[in-house]
């Protein structure tokens, strides 16, 4: 990643934290977006200069166009044109059954998917198009592959990401930018701190690889994926769950 400016959404905590901690210490300079966490992505981007590396912190709401073209538009400036983009910012969503849900919150969390991964892509495409170089990764989910009670706001948001990864994949390979799903099965981070243990530990269970994921396993996928050995690599979804969901 030496040389490689790297912009990851939702990197003050959780799998977006770890993710930008990985790239930073196989070298890429990382932008540190953050929402509400400014402190925390701050202690993100001081363990990576005190590691040695490159970072900045980043405030930018992504589901917000204007935001997320002046946070990429301060990255370019502070660092260079963007090279990665891990679209990682965990939209929230209310976890009931459907005959519960009102249009509204659904809706929410649909556009609020949509509306981060449109954005940030808007913003750093035309560079990489220009340059004939590049990398995108969003964070899917394995739930846009199957079902579990209560998640049908995320499956339903998560599969729309899936299919627009796959659309875009197609129109910017020939300009040599590669678009990439990295899809997690159940991963311990703040996200999933409220599920009841004897829960999390029958997921892990249930993999082949017996456990269920932290957010270095999956950032250790995004380094893959982002990684120039993956060069042929595009429109390709790649679940992360010990085996627990396979393809
Ligand atoms: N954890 C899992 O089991 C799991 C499984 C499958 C998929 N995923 C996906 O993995 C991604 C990361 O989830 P996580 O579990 O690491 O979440 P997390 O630990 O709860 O962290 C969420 C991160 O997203 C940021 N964020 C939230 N709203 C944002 C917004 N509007 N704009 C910019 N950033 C925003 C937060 O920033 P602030 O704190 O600064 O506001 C924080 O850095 C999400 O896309 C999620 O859907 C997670």
């Amino acid at each position: 990643m030496k040389n490689k400016i790297a912009l990851v959404t939702g990197a003050s905590r959780g799998i977006g934290r770890a993710t930008a901690k990985l790239l930073a210490a196989e070298g890429a300079a990382v932008a540190v977006n953050y929402f509400q966490s400014e402190s925390a992505a701050r202690a993100v981007v001081d363990e990576i200069t005190q590691a040695g590396g490159r970072a900045l912190a980043v405030r930018a709401d992504a589901r917000d166009e204007a935001q997320v073209r002046a946070m990429v538009a301060d990255v370019e400036q502070s660092l260079g044109p963007v090279d990665l983009l891990v679209a990682n910012a965990s939209i929230g969503f209310p976890v009931k059954p459907f005959t519960q849900f009102a249009w509204g919150e659904f809706e929410a969390k649909l556009t609020g998917e949509l509306k981060s991964i449109f954005f940030s892509c808007q913003a750093v495409l035309p560079g990489m198009i220009e340059r004939k170089s590049g990398s995108i990764i969003a964070i899917s989910s394995t739930l846009s592959r199957h079902s579990s009670p209560g998640f049908i706001a995320h499956s339903t948001a998560k599969s729309g990401l899936d299919a627009f990864v796959r659309s875009l994949a197609e129109e910017v390979g020939p300009f040599g930018v590669r678009v990439n799903v990295v899809a997690p099965g159940l991963t311990l981070t703040d996200a999933t701190a409220w599920l009841p243990e004897e829960q999390k530990a029958m997921i892990g269970e249930m993999a082949p690889l017996k456990r269920v994921a932290l957010p270095e396993d999956i950032a250790g996928v995004v380094l893959a994926i982002a990684s120039d050995h993956s060069r042929f690599v595009t429109g390709c979804y790649i679940p992360v769950s010990g085996g627990l969901l396979m393809l």
